[in-house]
């Protein structure tokens, strides 16, 4: 318990040692700059599409990268309800674990703030407004519906792979010459992300000490959210091709339109599904939880393209 103490302390004093404010870094005059790539080609996959031109492969970039951004305000919306409740745990309890996941809660939140001026600012700038999904909180509901331990499993993945993004596609990524003022976005969220991911680990830790037994429904319920996840990310890619197509002003033939899709299905699957489940220390994580648990992860792997 005195170790457990000390790592929640220490997620505490990371967290005030990175700690940034909205305002510092998107103000509310920002301009997006849509001459050049904002996301990388790596988690966008619009390069390969032969059936659109430059001009649109970058649209496409534009697009995806508000949706990419829109889809964490979405998805953040759980995990404010998971940590209130995890905190909420703690009441009268332990004040430093409280503490840690009070903090935990806040800067999801500002996130979700963050994100939401981003899409806003980008709606201004691409004289357009991009469709975006709106089901958040029925989707958030859904995912608590499930185990806490399942829940927080699934949670791990999903911030282990927002980490997997930045240091994989953007940090010291010189090559695309992607936008500096998303990727300095995106290294902030990833520098409070890490406390995050840390304190989820910490929190199934303890949930499977008192409850060894909720490991195999939690492994079944992670691949359900896993399969739940992939009809969320295909529903906002249709709505990412009616908004491309107003953006490039002309309708996709049936057989374009199939090619756009499928290279897009499996561009966002691979980049919130594949990579997460990749990601070397979602794997080691899992792992030290139980080894029967990574072995159900790698047996999911195929489906989501990662071998
Ligand atoms: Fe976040
Ligand atoms: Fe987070």
């Amino acid at each position: 318990m005195l170790n457990q103490d000390a790592e929640y302390q220490s997620c505490i004093q990371s967290s005030e040692r990175v700690s940034w404010r909205v305002d510092d870094l998107l103000p509310k005059n920002t301009v997006i700059d849509f001459s050049r790539r904002i996301l990388s080609d790596a988690l966008i996959g619009a390069e390969g599409i032969r059936c659109l031109s430059a001009d649109e492969k970058l649209k496409l970039n534009h697009i995806r990268t508000n949706s990419y951004a829109h889809l964490f305000l979405f998805l953040e919306e759980y995990v404010v309800a998971l940590m209130t409740q995890r905190a909420g745990l703690e009441l009268h309890g332990n004040p430093v674990h409280m503490r840690a996941l009070l903090r935990f809660t806040e800067e999801e939140l500002k996130h979700q703030q963050l994100f939401a001026r981003y899409t806003a600012l980008f709606a201004d700038g691409f004289k357009l407004q991009p469709a975006l999904l709106d089901n958040h909180v029925q989707v958030a509901r859904a995912i608590m519906s499930k185990s806490p331990l399942a829940v927080l499993i699934f949670n791990l993945h999903m911030e282990l792979m927002t980490q997997q993004h930045y240091v994989e596609t953007i940090r010291g990524n010189d090559e695309e010459a992607l936008d500096p003022l998303f990727s300095n976005l995106l290294k902030h969220h990833w520098m409070e992300e890490a406390q995050h991911a840390r304190m989820d680990f910490l929190e199934a830790q303890k949930v499977l000490a008192q409850h060894p037994e909720a490991l195999e429904q939690a492994m079944t319920e992670y691949a359900e959210l896993l399969t739940a996840l992939r009809g969320t990310l295909v529903a906002q890619l249709e709505l990412d091709l009616q908004t491309l197509e107003k953006a490039v002003g002309r309708t996709f033939s049936a057989q374009e339109r199939s090619e756009i899709h499928a290279a897009q299905e499996r561009s966002y699957v691979w980049t919130f599904i594949g990579m997460g489940m990749k990601a070397p220390l979602f794997l080691s994580r899992v792992r030290a939880l139980s080894p029967v648990a990574e072995q159900r992860v790698l047996a999911l792997a195929p489906t989501y393209y990662c071998q």
